[in-house]
C-alpha cells in the first residue's frame, strides 16, 4: 500500500488534501511494484485498455452522425463513410478495433492460461476478466446489428432466435429481446441503447475492479513464483519487483508501437481483412424478406458458433449412450469413494436422460454458453502444483497445443458452409474443448513436475 501522508506543495497540494490524486498514482503507478521478468505477452493487459479507448472515442464520434433507425441507419452509415470529413477513418477504426479488441483479448487470456494467473490469490481477477469476456460479447454483439446490412440483420435473427429453444420460456423470451415477432426497427433502438451506454458502463466498471483486484494481490508472472513472498528490501519492497512507473509504462510503449503499426496497416490497406473483420454481405442493406444463402458470425465468434451447429440430435444421442456407458462401467467397477460410488452414476444417468428430453438445439445453446461459463471456474479446475506452464511436465505443453489448434479449427469450421465432414469435426473439435476444461482435475495433477525456483529467472538485457 502507497504512502498516504504524501508532501506535496503548491496546486497538487491542493488537490492532494482534497483527492487522494498523488497517494493514488503512487499505489497504482510508481510504487506498485511488479515482478521484473515480464515478457511480451504483459503487454496485451495495456493494448486491451488502448483498444478500450480507442473503442469509446471513435464511437463518441460515430454516433455523431449514425441514426439508429431502421429506415436510415445503413445510409448514415454511409454518409459516414462518403461525406463525413474523416469519417471513413473513424468508422475503419471502429471496426477494426472491434476485431483488435478480441484479438488481444484472446491472447491475454492464454497467457494467463500458460502462467496460471488465474490461480490462487488471483481468482478475482480472473472471473472479473471472464465477465469481461462476456461482456465484450454482448458489446460486439449488439454493436453489429446497428448497420443494418444483411448480415447485421440475419445474424441478429439467428442469435435472437436461438434463445426460443430454451425449454418452457424460450419463445416468449426471444419476443421480448426483440420488442416484436422479426427483427425489426425496435430491436435496432434497443441494441443502440445496450451498445453505446449499458455495456460500455458495465464494462469500464469490471476493468476497474479487474485492474483494483490485480493490484490488491499483485501481478504473477512468466515463472508463477510470488514476489510477494520472496525476499524484500530494507524498505519492506520485494526485490524482485521494479516500479510500474517507469520502467513498465515505458516497456508498454514498444507493444503500444507494434499495435499501432498492425492496427495502421489494416485500416488503410485491408480494413475488410478478406471479409473476416467486415463481412461482404453487410454491404448489402437489410431485406428481412431475403435470407442470405450462408450466415456466420464474424471471426471472433465462430468457435463458439461451430459448437453451437455441432449440437445435432445425432449428436446428443452419442453424448447420452457416452453417459449411460460411463454410468454404468462406474457403478460395477465402484472406484469411487463412499456415496460418489451412486452419486456420479445417477448425475450421469439423468444427463443421459435430459440429453434426450429436451431438444438438439437447446443443447447446443448450452454446449456453445457452457465453453464460456466453464471459464468461471477454471481456478478450481486447475489442480497442478505449479502455476506456470514452463515447470509443468512436457505432455501437460503438448495438451494446451492441442487445445489452441483445436480452437483455431473450432473457428475455422464456424467460418464454413455446413457439410457432413465439417459437422463431424465440429463434434470432435467441441468433445476436445469442453474435455480439456472437464477433465482439468484429473490431468492436471499428473506427471513429474519440475522444480519452481525460489525467486524469479530473469536475465539483465
Ligand atoms: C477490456 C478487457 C481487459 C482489459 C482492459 C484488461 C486489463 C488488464 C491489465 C491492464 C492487466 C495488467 C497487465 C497485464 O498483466 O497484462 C491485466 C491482467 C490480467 N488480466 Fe486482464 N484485461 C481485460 C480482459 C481480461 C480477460 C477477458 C481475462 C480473462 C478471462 C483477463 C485476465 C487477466 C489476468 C488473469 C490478469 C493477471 C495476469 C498476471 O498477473 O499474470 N483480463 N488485465
Amino acid at each position: 500500500m502507497a504512502e498516504k501522508n504524501v508532501e506535496t506543495t503548491g496546486l497538487l497540494g491542493w488537490v492532494d488534501r482534497r483527492f487522494p490524486l498523488t497517494s493514488m498514482i503512487k499505489e497504482h503507478m510508481s510504487e506498485y511494484y511488479a515482478p521484473k521478468n515480464f515478457n511480451f505477452w504483459y503487454f496485451f493487459g495495456s493494448l486491451a485498455l488502448l483498444v478500450l479507448v480507442i473503442q469509446i472515442v471513435t464511437g463518441i464520434f460515430l454516433v455523431m452522425s449514425y441514426k439508429p433507425d431502421a429506415r436510415f441507419a445503413f445510409e448514415s452509415v454511409e454518409y459516414i463513410m462518403r461525406e463525413v470529413p474523416g469519417g471513413w477513418f473513424i468508422r475503419y477504426m471502429h471496426s477494426t478495433g472491434a476485431s483488435m479488441f478480441f484479438v488481444v483479448v484472446y491472447l491475454h487470456m492464454l497467457r494467463g492460461l500458460f502462467y496460471g494467473s488465474y490461480r490462487k490469490p488471483r481468482e478475482l481477477v480472473w472471473i472479473f476478466g471472464v465477465a469481461i469476456f462476456l461482456c465484450l460479447m454482448g458489446e460486439a454483439f449488439f454493436g453489429y446489428l446497428l448497420p443494418w446490412g444483411q448480415m447485421s440483420y440475419w445474424g441478429a435473427q439467428v442469435i435472437v432466435n436461438l434463445f426460443s429453444a430454451i425449454p418452457f420460456i424460450g419463445p416468449e423470451l426471444s419476443l421480448w429481446i426483440r420488442g416484436d415477432y422479426v427483427v425489426s426497427d425496435a430491436t435496432l433502438n434497443r441494441f443502440f441503447a445496450f451498445h453505446v451506454i449499458a455495456i460500455p458502463l458495465v464494462l469500464i466498471g469490471l476493468v476497474v475492479a479487474h485492474i483494483l483486484a490485480l493490484h490488491e494481490v499483485g501481478s504473477n508472472n512468466p515463472d508463477g513464483v510470488e514476489i510477494k513472498q520472496g525476499p524484500k528490501d530494507k524498505y519492506g519492497r520485494p526485490v524482485d519487483g521494479i516500479p510500474f512507473h517507469p520502467y513498465y509504462s515505458v516497456h508498454d510503449m514498444v507493444g503500444v508501437a507494434g499495435f499501432l503499426i498492425v492496427f495502421a496497416a489494416i485500416i488503410f490497406f485491408g480494413p475488410e481483412m478478406g471479409g473476416y473483420f467486415l463481412e461482404y454481405n453487410n454491404f448489402i442493406p437489410a431485406d428481412p424478406l431475403k435470407t442470405p444463402p450462408h450466415i456466420a458470425p464474424v471471426w471472433y465468434f465462430t468457435p463458439f458458433y461451430t459448437m453451437l451447429r455441432a449440437t445435432t440430435s445425432d449428436f446428443t444421442w452419442v453424448l447420452a449412450a457416452a453417459a449411460l456407458i460411463a454410468a454404468v462401467a462406474l457403478f460395477i467397477k465402484g472406484r469411487l469413494p463412499g456415496i460418489w460410488r451412486v452419486i456420479v452414476p445417477v448425475i450421469l444417468l439423468a444427463v443421459a436422460v435430459l440429453l434426450k428430453v429436451f431438444d438438439a438445439k437447446f443443447w447446443g445453446v448450452v454446449s456453445m454458453g457452457g465453453a464460456v461459463v466453464i471459464l468461471f471456474f477454471l481456478p478450481w479446475l486447475d489442480h497442478s502444483p505449479v502455476k506456470s506452464i514452463r515447470y509443468r511436465p512436457n505432455w501437460h505443453k503438448v495438451l494446451y497445443a492441442i487445445f489452441i489448434i483445436n480452437f483455431l479449427i473450432l473457428g475455422w469450421l464456424g467460418t464454413q458452409p455446413v457439410t457432413p465432414t465439417y459437422t463431424l469435426m465440429g463434434q470432435v473439435g467441441t468433445v476436445i474443448y469442453l474435455a480439456f476444461f472437464l477433465l482439468m482435475p484429473v490431468w492436471s495433477r499428473l506427471g513429474t513436475f519440475k522444480p519452481v525456483p525460489d525467486r524469479v529467472t530473469f536475465h539483465a538485457h
